[in-house]
């Protein structure tokens, strides 16, 4: 169905994986294409509750955006490619699912801005992050000067966008940019352990807890608590919170379902 993507659903995941082994995964428009359509069809289903996103083949999750592709692009294509990456990565950090990132090699450039727009980032012990825009004449154009600064500060940000450095998975999870470093073969396992740990609570609730989240770090504080009661609110009107509250209080396990 899709060209650069493979897409399996099981039990309530789907796993997307960019399919473009051979340039070790790089984005170029009509892969970045594929995903914003991937993830407009994923948003809107019931079905599926977490995606997990890696990348195809035994190196990397995405070495970055297509250089192939950018090398002759005009300032206007240039332009062209971050918007539409922002709309897919936007969708994606927005999407009322839960999204992991299982990072399985190199997340470089738009790879490491790929990972970051995902709600959480598992890392195999041989994945490499870093930004190395700035060593190609470029600055980081898929999010990476916005969402690095925000996940790991500002001071770090910068030194990792200007110096390309790259880091290791441990150094990634020491400085929070991954949540967690796992083996490389048991890495779609705990990826899917964490999913399962996910899809027995409310969903509803997590979704409203994503957006209370996003939205709250795009505001100050006093219009993110404003934001967070209402959603709190909004909480009290499922039958997740009568049936988590009361299997609470009658000692049992709650079953909880999407709303
Ligand atoms: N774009 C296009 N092709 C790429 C690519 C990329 N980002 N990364 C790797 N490839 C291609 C290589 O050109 C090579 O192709 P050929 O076999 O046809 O020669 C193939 O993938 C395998 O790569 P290497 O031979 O280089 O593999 P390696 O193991 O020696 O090195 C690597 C791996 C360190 C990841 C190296 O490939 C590399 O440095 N890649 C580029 C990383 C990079 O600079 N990413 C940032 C891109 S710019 C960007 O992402 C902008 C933005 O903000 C969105």
């Amino acid at each position: 169905m899709y060209e650069h993507l493979l897409l399996q659903e099981e039990g309530g995941i789907a796993l997307l994986s960019i399919n473009n082994p051979k340039s070790l995964n790089a984005l170029n428009s009509a892969t970045l294409q594929e995903l914003n359509d991937c993830l407009k069809s994923l948003q809107v289903r019931k079905d599926i509750r977490v995606v997990i996103v890696t990348g195809a083949g035994p190196k990397a999750f995405v070495a970055g955006a297509d250089i192939s592709e950018m090398v002759n692009a005009t300032p206007a294509e240039g332009r062209a490619m971050a918007l539409l990456a922002d709309e897919a990565f936007s969708r994606l950090e927005k999407m009322p699912q839960v999204t992991i990132a299982a990072v399985n090699g190199y997340a470089l450039g738009g790879g490491c801005e790929l990972a970051m727009a995902c709600d959480i980032r598992i890392a195999a012990e041989s994945a490499v992050f870093g930004q190395p825009e700035c060593g190609l004449g470029i600055l980081p154009g898929f999010g990476g000067t916005q969402r690095l600064a925000r996940l790991v500060g500002k001071g770090r940000a910068k030194e990792l966008i200007f110096t390309c450095d790259r880091i290791d998975a441990q150094e990634a999870y020491r400085i929070g940019l991954a949540n967690k470093v796992v083996a490389k073969d048991a890495l779609l396992d705990e990826c899917r352990a964490m999913a399962g740990r996910i899809l027995s609570k409310g969903s509803y609730a997590i979704s409203l807890a994503k957006a209370s989240i996003e939205s709250g770090m795009d505001t100050d504080l006093a219009s993110g608590l404003g934001l967070e009661a209402t959603n709190f609110g909004l909480s009290f009107a499922t039958h997740d919170k009568k049936e988590g509250m009361t299997a609470f209080l009658e000692k049992r396990p709650a079953d909880l379902t999407d709303f």
